[in-house]
């Protein structure tokens, strides 16, 4: 416990920091809270997180038919040659005990006679998705653990507040510096151990379903206090979000393809079989690639989802959160297909870490999409995430409660700092930036367009500027040139294909790249690539 001699308004001590408060965050800061008192500082409502919003489900190996074996070769095979199968063997292996733990703390999955119900989602070779609510599966998680976090005594909660740095003290992380986005009032939080749990990216581009919330605040702050991000090119577009106006796009499970739900083209032909042996269920880069490609040949901006096949009764009770959607977007879900294109989802890339959620900065670890372990590869299995977020936030407590229990002198913030500055993007670039994101590092990649992106990011860049003061939005773009930098660098340097990083002048995988791109700041600010094994990628 620290504890510190003179009181300081603006400086809250904690045993434990988490910064996000997704599923990674809460059920890592359940498990701290058994060991020391924990401060969630999450920079909106406390649910508002890509958890609230994922559908499908949580990926587990817990029937009878079913193996964490199976799982893996599943996850293996998604990764396009770029999972580290220690990582995936432990996913796999602990999956089933880190649901019943969440089960333990009040999660009710989708049951029929007392079973649980199982779904089936792209590129799993057997039913194994538990869900919630039929296709509400993210918003119960995160309903039961921000429930169970917000009356726990040992954890205080703090909305609103935008981490702006980490704290680094005589190279070790010692906390974060915070923005109260109501006041602009700045807090400095203290802790022994730091956890990272922010999420991904997904905002820099223009087309995603992620919510505005997702500006890869946590990759960038990592990458200014001097960690290492990896796999920053791998993007993972999901095939299927509903083609309307506006951001985020609404998400169309995959599970609704699971259930038998068919891409047509613009003539009515069923075209997955054209392009793979599991046709719809086939891995989602391949399915993306080949809705990308029909809308190309058919001059549409969608190609359109059919699902007459599922009986309507079963859509109904299956999937109501997305007949609600529909409904209310002037669908007649009784008579009509649906058009859908596909939209920046999930970020395989993140900050460096080991399977113990290590950093490279003591004192810090890292959970959740954020994170880049080797673990999902070059595209990331559907209804693995959430899973991992279970595992890898109990092997992070874990993890933290074994690190040194440093007292406020000991952590060397004793000194009242001057007020810590901020770094600031015009917001108003953050439209440019998504645009060009979209056209220029979308879906389809080749060296000429990247290098354009790139020399406009670097002018960006150069444009952000470390003012005393800031909002949240002018915080938040200066992340996105970030991490939208950072995916450019990677995305330039991987001159092949695999998974979710398709290069038009690549267009073949190379097996000289089966391993993983790792980015390390320079003197100067530039980024300098290295590279890794795909075993024991974090070195
Ligand atoms: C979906 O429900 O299709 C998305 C699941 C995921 O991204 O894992």
């Amino acid at each position: 416990m620290i504890t510190p001699r003179v009181p300081r308004p603006n400086i809250r001590e904690f045993d434990f920091l988490v910064v996000g408060s997704g599923v990674a965050g809460l059920f890592t800061a359940l498990h701290l809270a058994e060991r020391g008192n924990v401060a969630v500082v999450t920079k909106d409502d406390l649910t508002e997180s890509n958890t609230e919003y994922a559908q499908g489900g949580i990926a587990v190996a817990l029937g009878q038919d079913d193996a964490p074996e199976d799982h893996g070769r599943d996850t293996l095979e998604a990764g396009a040659g770029l999972c580290d199968p220690e990582a995936v063997r432990v996913l796999t292996s602990e999956g089933p005990g880190a649901v019943e733990t969440l089960m333990g703390l009040g999660m009710r999955f989708d049951r029929s006679g007392g079973e649980l119900v199982r779904g089936r989602e792209a590129a799993h070779g057997r039913r194994r998705i538990l869900h919630a609510s039929g296709d509400e599966t993210g918003h119960e998680v995160e309903r039961c653990l921000a429930r169970r976090a917000s009356v726990h005594p040992s954890i205080e909660i703090f909305e609103h507040a935008l981490m702006t740095d980490l704290l680094v003290v005589e190279g070790r992380c010692v906390g974060v510096d915070a923005l109260l986005v109501p006041d602009a009032q700045r807090v400095r939080f203290v802790a022994s151990v730091t956890v990272l749990a922010t999420g991904g990216l997904g905002q820099i581009y223009e087309v995603t379903t992620n919510p505005l919330v997702t500006t890869g605040d946590g990759m960038a702050a990592a990458w200014r206090a001097g960690c290492r991000l990896m796999d920053m090119e791998f993007v993972q577009f999901h095939p299927t979000a509903l083609y309307h106006e506006g951001s985020p796009k609404f998400l169309i499970s995959e599970a609704v393809r699971g259930e038998g739900a068919v891409l047509r083209n613009a003539a009515g032909e069923h075209f997955m079989p054209d392009w793979h042996p599991q046709g719809d269920l086939a891995p989602r880069d391949v399915v993306a690639r080949a809705v990308f490609s029909q809308m190309r040949s058919d001059g549409r901006k969608y190609v359109e989802l059919d699902f007459s096949s599922i009986p309507l009764e079963r859509f109904l009770s299956r999937f109501p959160g997305i007949v609600a959607e529909l409904r209310r977007q002037g669908f007649d879900i009784y008579r009509e297909r649906v058009p859908v294109a596909p939209a920046a989802h999930y970020a395989m890339a993140g900050i460096a870490t080991d399977l113990q959620a290590r950093t490279h900065l003591p004192g810090l670890l890292a959970v959740g999409e954020c994170t880049c372990s080797g673990l999902h590869g070059a595209n990331r299995l559907a209804s693995n995430s959430m899973l991992e977020g279970l595992v890898f936030g109990l092997r992070a407590a874990q993890k933290a409660a074994e690190m040194p229990r440093l007292s406020y002198e000991q952590l060397g913030v004793a000194a009242e700092l001057a007020p810590p500055p901020v770094r600031v993007a015009a917001p108003a670039i953050r439209g440019e930036l998504q645009r060009l994101m979209q056209s220029h590092v979308g879906m389809e990649r080749d060296g000429e367009a990247l290098r354009e992106a790139q020399e406009q990011l670097q002018a960006w860049t150069r444009g952000i500027a470390v003012v005393p003061a800031a909002s949240r939005e002018e915080a938040e773009t200066a992340n996105m040139v970030t991490v939208a930098r950072l995916v450019i660098e990677a995305a330039l340097a991987r001159t092949e294909s695999r998974g979710a990083h398709f290069r038009a002048d690549f267009p073949a995988a190379d097996p000289a790249w089966q391993r993983h791109l790792v980015l390390h700041a320079e003197e100067g600010g530039g980024a300098a690539v290295e590279f890794t094994p795909v075993e024991s990628p974090f070195g």
